[in-house]
């Protein structure tokens, strides 16, 4: 499975922080954004990951990432010149994404919970269909919104209503086989002018291909708003503390997964050795 990061958008309701910079590279607490995002599809055994910026935020991530080679990982860069919608995505990776199934994860996105790596690991074996998640929120209207019948199966979705049907939202990870190629494709633009991701996910739903995985005991923060963005630094930095965890260290989980040795996570804890950040990786690896 490939894995593609969608990390370009304008983030105009973080302006003026987003002015200049791109959201998905600020931080959250003691790591930029992506970092959480990417340890999400690393949790998932992915090791091909796109990442699709804005003309000039492109190289931002470039310059954090590389070609992902110090991490045992293959990023590819692709640019997205407008934010033409979430389901562009698989148009503009079609070459990317070959002939293989795909995840895709909202760059801003962040979500912790220990059961959730085995969720990751189950749907990234999805062979046919697709699986998406809902999640349980107090006000659902500005996301995409799953309704289920009394049994617990999928009647409907739609994308950002008035009166939600449910309380079940969908945040920003979703699995696919290839035919979400032909799905987005297909898609036209809704009266907001994108191509909605909620329509590719209705496709899988007419064809009873759909997987909804309704996620408790989990914490799901997208990181569009100041307030948002804080409490997704606080969450991180109070379960580091109390947990004496790591959360989103893609470099432990490298080493973890045996994509890199000893040796390379202390040359990377010494290139950040000023940094607790960087202390940290180096205790990991004199650790074991
Ligand atoms: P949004 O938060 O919906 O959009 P945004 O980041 O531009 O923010 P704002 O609403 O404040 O203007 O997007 C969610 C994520 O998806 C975010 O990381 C940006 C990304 N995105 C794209 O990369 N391309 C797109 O076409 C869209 C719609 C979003």
């Amino acid at each position: 499975m490939k894995g593609i990061i969608l990390a370009g958008g304008y983030g105009t309701r973080l302006y003026p922080i987003t002015k200049s910079i791109s959201k998905n590279i600020l931080p959250i607490y003691d790591k930029p954004t992506v970092y959480y995002t990417i340890s999400i599809l690393m949790l998932s055994n992915i090791r091909d990951i796109l990442i699709i910026s804005t003309p000039e935020d492109i190289s931002a991530y470039k310059r954090l990432l590389g070609d992902g080679n110090k991490l045992g990982l293959n990023f590819i860069y692709m640019i997205q010149e407008s934010p033409l919608g979430l389901a562009d995505a698989f148009i503009i990776g079609e070459d990317f994404i070959g002939n293989d199934s795909v995840a895709l994860i909202l760059g801003d996105n962040i979500i912790y919970g220990e059961t959730f790596p085995n969720i990751l690991h189950e749907a990234a074996t999805l062979k046919e269909g697709a699986i998406i998640f809902g999640y349980y929120v107090d006000d659902p209207k500005s996301y995409g919104v799953v309704e289920f019948d009394k049994n617990g199966k999928v009647i409907s979705l739609e994308e950002k209503p008035s009166a939600p049907k449910s309380n079940y939202a969908v945040p920003g990870i979703y699995f696919y086989d290839n035919k979400v190629i032909e799905f987005a494709k297909s898609v036209l633009p809704s009266a907001r002018g994108e191509i909605e991701i909620t329509s590719v996910n209705k496709a899988y739903l007419e064809l009873d291909q759909l997987q909804v995985k309704i996620l408790t005991d989990i914490l799901w923060i997208d990181t569009g708003t100041y307030d948002n963005l804080l409490e997704a630094s606080n969450f991180i930095k109070s379960i580091q503390k109390d947990k004496l965890l790591c959360i989103g260290s893609i470099e432990r989980i490298a080493y973890e997964k045996g994509y890199i040795s000893k040796e390379q996570l202390l040359t990377l804890a010494e290139s950040m050795s000023k940094s607790g950040y960087g202390k940290y990786l180096k205790s990991i690896a004199e650790r074991s």
